[in-house]
């Protein structure tokens, strides 16, 4: 199977429209209505969901996401061409390695909203957050300052701060972390303009979250990288949970970078190879400090072995080995799942699904939602916050059969967690939004 002839499988018709709270009903045949006429239902068929419980529902693609079938063929396909083909597979393996890489850049153009020489699979997310602030946070004089999200993945916090430090710079002085305002759980973006505005001539970069792990809270790109520009300084995004989430235009957005891991919403296995995005002006910049390996040097010329590194114009530029095959391979598979709906599409569902899920769960007493409501600031996920029991409760609701996720809630307050709610639109079903309800409201009830 090639991505070309993945995509060119049928593409459903315009997107549905919104889900209104008018148009939302509580009834089971409501959601198993909406099932009936999803475009999109067929392609459930072709992930392995988890058989851990035969009536499992799904809900923690934001963490990992289900294996496509098709990944078992084409992994045969590679063991048996490395086996046949040995070191020659590098040009003549059916996917040659020596280029394999190359054939995911339409595919992750499309997924990210980027030109093809803008995106690379590579590496692990915060490895690709490393090689990125290596480039594009430059400290100079005054303008040394690197605004982050308080309360960041701690792999993002980590990378910054340590980085930062091995520049020799001190990460407490140079490091901002922004926080909501007292008593509100997610930022609001006239304040994050506001504290880059303030900044100003001191901020060097910016690294925010495109989607906040925590609260699902889903952020302005093109708007906030203005407020970054404006100021003189850079932007770059982590989108790990946003990647596969929501509609992105990250060449539109004109951010200087970005990076992503595809094993949640990409669902292309643990430990898969991750994705970034450099912007078109910034790939071409080829005097731009980096990391470089051979395989970011030009492919024209990196097996004359020279000792002087000729970095490529293209994001591949950034990348350092030869690609790891075994982990690259299941990119393929899924983003032609992505192809087959179409990102619009299947953002579209996933609008209709979390506003039917967000429906169901505002009526449970002890249940307070902390995504955001309107659908463009926020992905798929819901975050709740359900009561001084919340590890216990969670515990039940997996104990029904909802597979979903729990994190502290970070404010230290005894028993209080977050469970996260994620409905994928390319395998989870009205149906399993109507049951998952239901089962917190049983959970709730029970023990409130
Ligand atoms: C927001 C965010 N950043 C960073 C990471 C770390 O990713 P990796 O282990 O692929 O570097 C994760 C992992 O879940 C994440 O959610």
């Amino acid at each position: 199977m090639t991505v070309s002839s993945a995509a060119s499988a049928s593409v459903p018709a315009l997107p549905p429209q919104p889900l209104t709270a008018a148009d939302l009903s509580h009834d089971r045949d409501f959601a198993r209505a909406l099932d009936a006429s999803d475009t999109l239902a067929p392609l459930r068929a072709r992930f392995a969901l988890p058989t851990l419980r035969p009536d499992l529902i799904y809900f923690v693609g934001n963490s990992l996401g289900p294996m496509p079938h098709a990944v078992r063929a084409l992994m045969q396909e590679e063991l048996d061409d490395w086996a046949h083909f040995g070191v020659a597979g590098h040009m003549g393996a059916r996917r040659p390695w020596f280029s394999y890489h190359e054939q995911l850049r339409a595919p992750l153009a499309r997924l990210v909203g980027a030109l093809e020489h803008e995106v690379v699979a590579m590496n692990t997310l915060t490895v690709n957050l490393h090689l990125m602030l290596t480039t594009f946070y430059r400290p100079e004089g005054r303008r040394a300052k690197l605004l982050v999200e308080k309360g960041a993945f701690p792999s993002d916090t980590y990378a910054v701060m340590t980085h930062v430090a091995a520049r020799g710079l001190d990460p407490e002085v140079e490091v901002i972390e922004l926080a909501p305002r007292e008593g509100e759980w997610t930022l609001r973006e006239e304040d994050v303009e506001a504290r880059i505005a303030a900044l100003g001539d001191t901020l060097a970069l910016a690294m925010l979250p495109g989607v906040q792990y925590r609260t699902g809270q889903a952020f302005d790109l093109a708007r906030l990288t203005r407020a970054v520009h404006a100021v003189g300084a850079r932007c770059g995004w982590d989108l790990a949970h946003a990647a596969g989430n929501i509609d992105l235009a990250l060449h539109a957005s004109q951010c200087d970078f970005a990076v992503w891991c595809s094993y949640k919403y990409v669902n292309s296995g643990p430990g898969a190879v991750a994705g970034a995005f450099i912007h078109d002006r910034n790939v071409r910049d080829l005097d731009l400090p980096r990391h470089g390996g051979w395989w970011g040097n030009d492919p024209d010329t990196r097996f004359r072995m020279e000792p002087r590194f000729a970095p490529v114009a293209r994001a591949d530029a950034w990348s350092l080995s030869n690609p790891p095959i075994l982990s690259t391979l299941p990119l393929i598979a899924s983003l032609a799942e992505f192809d087959r709906a179409g990102i619009a599409q299947l953002r579209a569902k996933s609008v209709r699904m979390t506003a039917l899920l967000e429906y169901r769960l505002r009526e449970i007493p002890s249940v307070e939602i902390i995504t955001p409501t309107a659908s463009w600031q926020r992905g798929a996920q819901l975050s709740l916050l359900i009561g001084k029991n919340a590890h216990a409760r969670y515990e039940a609701f997996k104990a029904a059969g909802l597979m979903c996720d729990y994190r502290e809630s970070g404010r230290g307050v005894a028993g209080e967690g977050i469970v996260r709610l994620a409905p994928a639109p390319l395998f989870n079903t009205f149906d399993e939004v109507w049951r998952a309800a239901e089962i917190v409201r049983d959970v709730c009830t029970r023990t409130a």
